[in-house]
C-alpha cells in the first residue's frame, strides 16, 4: 500500500517520477505527489486523486535532476492534498515520502513535537519533523535520520531530501518493500522494480532496518548501527511489455485472457528434462516430514488455498488446514507436532500474512511461500519458495494469480504424492493441458458473459453465488470478484447452507449464480437452485459438459473434476468484469482498495 519512487542523476526527474508512479498506482491511488530539487529549491506538487490529476498541476518549466514521489492509500488521515506525500519539515528543509505505518507516532508527537504545528493528520509528518528537530540540535542529516529511525515502531520505506544536500537521497526500509535501482550516472529508488524498469534492470534488495545514502554515482547501504553492508545487484527479469495494457481497455481483461498462456508457462517451468512435473526435492521433503500443513493467506489467495487443501489431501494425502492470515496471528489453532506452513500470496508483501510468518519463524517452524514475486518479503523470509510464473498482475482484482496458485498447488500435491509412493490416478500434465484449452474457449466466449452480466446484474443490489464441494470455493471467489469491482453486495454460500438462514434474503429477482461442475453433488445443487427459484430468485446455472441440463445458462468445457475451479472461475471473473463495466466502475482501481496490502 502506497508506492514510492526516487531519482537522482542527470535527466529531468519529474517525468521519470511521474512515469514510475503510474506503474505503482496499483499500490494506492487516492492522492499523489512529487518533490523535485534543482539548484535553487525543492518544489513540491501534491494532489488528491490519481497520478493523471497530479500531472496536471506539476510545473513543466521546472527542471530538476533529483526527486522523490509517492502514490497514497490512506491510513492516517483522509485522502486530501494536505495528507498527500511528500511531507515537509517546519522550515521546509526536509521533504519525505513514506510507505508503511508508524505505530508509535502519537507517542512521538507527545514526546518531541508538542511545539511543532503539524500540517497533516499523517503518521509520516512526525518522521520529517523529528529529523529537523535532531538536526537543529546539532546532528548532521544522516545522524538525525538514523536517530529518528531508532525511535520508529512499525513499517516504513522512506525517501528523504535535504534542501542543503542536493546530491543525496536518504533512504530507509523496515517491513515495507523498497529497492534501489542502479544506472549509469544515476540511481533510483522504487517500491517495485516495475516502476523503474524503463530506466534500469539492475536492482539491489534492501533488508529490514537498513538505511541507504544514494547519490547519482554511489549507493551506500548501512545498518542502523552505521556499519556498511555490501550487496550485489540482481537483474530484474521483467519485460517492459508485461506491464503495459497493450490494446486492452483494462489490465483485468488482459490478465483474464493471459490465463491459458500462464497455465502453459507453469507446466513448462515445473517440467524436468524427462518431461515430468517436479518440485524442488527439499520442498517435497519438507512436506513429507510434516504431519499437517497450515495454509495461510488472504482474499483471493485464501480461496486458492481452499482448493489447494483439496489437492494436498486428495492427491498427496497430507492433512491440511486453511486459515485467513489476519485471524491466525491473534487466534492461533492448536498446532500439530510437525507443522509446515504454506503462505500463498500473489504479491509476497501482504502484511497480514507476513505477521503470521514472523510468528511461526519465531516458534521455529518451517515455511514455504507460493508467490508471484521473486525476492518479495514473504519469499525471502520463508525457508522455501515456489513461483507462480504468472507475470506481473496489475489489476487490483486478482485473476491469473488465482489460477496460477491453484495450478502450482496441484503440481506440489502431485510431486509429493509421487515421492510418497502414491500413484496419482491421472497424468497431471495432460489434465492441465486440457484445462488450458478449456480456458481458451472461455476467454473466446466473452459475449456470453457480457450478456449474463447485462441480464442479471445491471440493476441488482445484491447477488449470491452457490456451489457445493469444490464449487463452493469457486463461488466464494466469484462473489469476492463481483463485490470488489462492481460494488454489488455479493456473497458465496455452500448450497446446502442457504436454508439455515441466508435464504431469507432471496426476493423476487435476486440473482443466484449456481456452479454445477461436480457429479457427486450435481443433483443436490440443482435442488438448492429449485429452492431459491421457488422463492423468486433469478437463477443462472453454470455447469460442465456432461452434467448439463436444459435450464443451464452456460456450460463450460469438460475437465477433470478436481480441476474445475481453474475453468469455472473464468465465467465469474468475466461476469464481474462486465458488471463493473456496465455500472461505470473503475475496473482496475476499485474504490478503497489497493493491490498490495502492506498494512495489518
Ligand atoms: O498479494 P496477496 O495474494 O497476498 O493478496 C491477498 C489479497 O489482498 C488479494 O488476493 C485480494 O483479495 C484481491 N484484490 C482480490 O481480488
Amino acid at each position: 500500500m502506497c508506492g514510492i519512487v526516487g531519482y537522482i542523476g542527470f535527466k529531468d526527474a519529474k517525468e521519470i517520477l511521474l512515469n514510475g508512479l503510474e506503474k505503482l498506482e496499483y499500490r494506492g491511488y487516492d492522492s499523489a505527489g512529487i518533490a523535485i530539487r534543482n539548484e535553487k529549491d525543492v518544489h513540491v506538487f501534491k494532489e488528491k486523486g490519481r497520478i493523471a490529476d497530479l500531472r496536471k498541476i506539476v510545473d513543466t518549466h521546472i527542471n530538476a535532476a533529483t526527486g522523490i514521489g509517492h502514490t497514497r492509500w490512506a491510513t492516517h488521515g483522509v485522502p486530501s492534498t494536505e495528507n498527500a506525500h511528500p511531507h515537509q519539515s517546519l522550515s521546509g528543509r526536509f521533504t519525505l515520502v513514506h510507505n508503511g505505518v508508524i505505530e508509535n507516532y502519537e507517542q512521538l508527537k507527545k514526546e518531541y513535537l508538542l511545539d511543532v504545528p503539524l500540517k497533516s493528520d499523517t503518521d509520516t509528518e512526525v518522521i520529517v519533523q523529528l529529523i529537523e528537530i535532531f538536526v537543529n540540535e546539532g546532528l548532521d542529516t544522516e545522524a538525525a535520520f538514523r536517530k529518528t529511525l531508532h525511535l520508529l515502531k512499525g513499517s516504513y520505506a522512506l525517501g528523504l531530501l535535504d534542501k542543503e544536500k542536493a546530491e543525496t537521497i536518504f533512504v530507509a526500509k523496515n517491513k515495507s518493500p523498497l529497492l534501489i535501482g542502479l544506472g549509469n550516472g544515476f540511481n533510483v529508488i522504487a517500491s517495485d522494480a516495475m516502476a523503474m524498469i524503463q530506466v534500469t534492470d539492475q536492482f539491489v534488495e534492501l533488508m529490514d532496518k537498513e538505511m541507504v545514502i544514494v547519490t547519482k554515482e554511489k549507493v551506500t547501504i548501512k545498518s542502523l548501527n552505521d556499519e556498511e553492508i555490501e550487496r550485489a545487484p540482481y537483474t530484474a527479469e521483467l519485460d517492459a511489455g508485461d506491464i503495459e495494457k497493450g490494446t486492452y481497455p483494462h489490465y483485468m481483461l488482459k490478465e483474464i485472457d493471459e490465463q491459458p498462456l500462464v497455465m502453459r508457462k507453469i507446466i513448462q517451468a515445473y517440467q524436468n528434462d524427462q518431461g515430468k512435473l517436479t518440485v524442488d526435492e527439499n520442498i517435497v521433503q519438507a512436506l513429507q516430514e510434516a504431519d499437517r500443513l497450515y495454509i495461510v493467506a488472504c482474499g483471493t489467495s485464501y480461496h486458492a488455498g481452499l482448493v489447494g487443501k483439496q489437492y494436498l489431501e486428495t492427491i498427496a494425502k497430507i492433512p491440511t488446514e486453511v486459515h485467513v492470515a489476519s485471524e491466525f496471528v491473534y487466534n492461533m489453532p492448536l498446532l500439530s507436532e510437525k507443522p509446515l506452513f504454506v503462505f500463498i500470496s500473489q504479491s509476497g508483501e501482504t502484511a497480514d500474512s507476513r505477521a503470521v510468518l514472523v510468528k511461526v519463524k519465531e516458534l521455529g517452524y518451517q515455511a514455504l511461500t507460493i508467490t508471484n514475486v521473486q525476492g518479495s518479503t514473504l519469499s525471502r523470509e520463508a525457508d522455501y519458495t515456489l513461483l507462480l510464473h504468472a507475470g506481473p498482475e496489475i489489476a487490483v482484482a486478482s485473476t491469473k494469480a488465482y489460477t496460477a496458485q491453484i495450478s502450482v498447488l496441484s503440481i506440489l500435491a502431485n510431486a509429493t504424492a509421487e515421492t510418497r509412493g502414491i500413484k496419482p490416478e491421472f497424468d497431471l500434465i495432460h489434465e492441465l493441458g486440457i484445462v488450458a484449452n478449456a480456458m481458451e474457449v472461455l476467454c473466446d466466449t466473452k459475449d456470453e458473459f457480457e450478456q449474463i452480466a447485462r441480464d442479471y446484474l445491471s440493476t441488482t443490489r445484491n447477488c449470491f453465488f452457490i456451489g457445493r464441494s469444490i464449487d463452493y470455493y469457486v463461488g466464494l471467489e466469484g462473489a469476492l470478484k463481483l463485490k470488489e469491482i462492481s460494488y454489488i453486495q455479493a456473497e458465496g454460500f455452500a448450497g446446502g447452507e442457504l436454508k439455515h438462514g441466508t435464504i431469507a434474503l432471496i426476493e423476487e429477482g435476486t440473482p443466484v449464480i449456481a456452479l454445477a461442475t461436480q457429479e457427486n453433488v450435481n443433483l443436490s445443487i440443482r435442488g438448492n437452485v429449485k429452492e431459491v427459484t421457488a422463492r423468486g430468485a433469478n437463477p443462472c446455472i453454470i455447469s460442465m459438459k456432461g452434467l448439463e441440463s436444459e435450464d443451464d445458462r452456460f456450460v463450460i468445457p469438460a475437465v477433470h473434476e478436481l480441476f474445475t475451479p481453474l475453468v469455472a472461475v473464468i465465467p465469474t471473473q468475466l461476469i464481474a468484469y462486465y458488471a463493473a463495466l456496465h455500472r461505470d466502475c473503475d475496473v482496475d482501481k476499485p474504490r478503497n482498495l489497493a493491490k498490495s496490502v502492506t498494512v495489518e
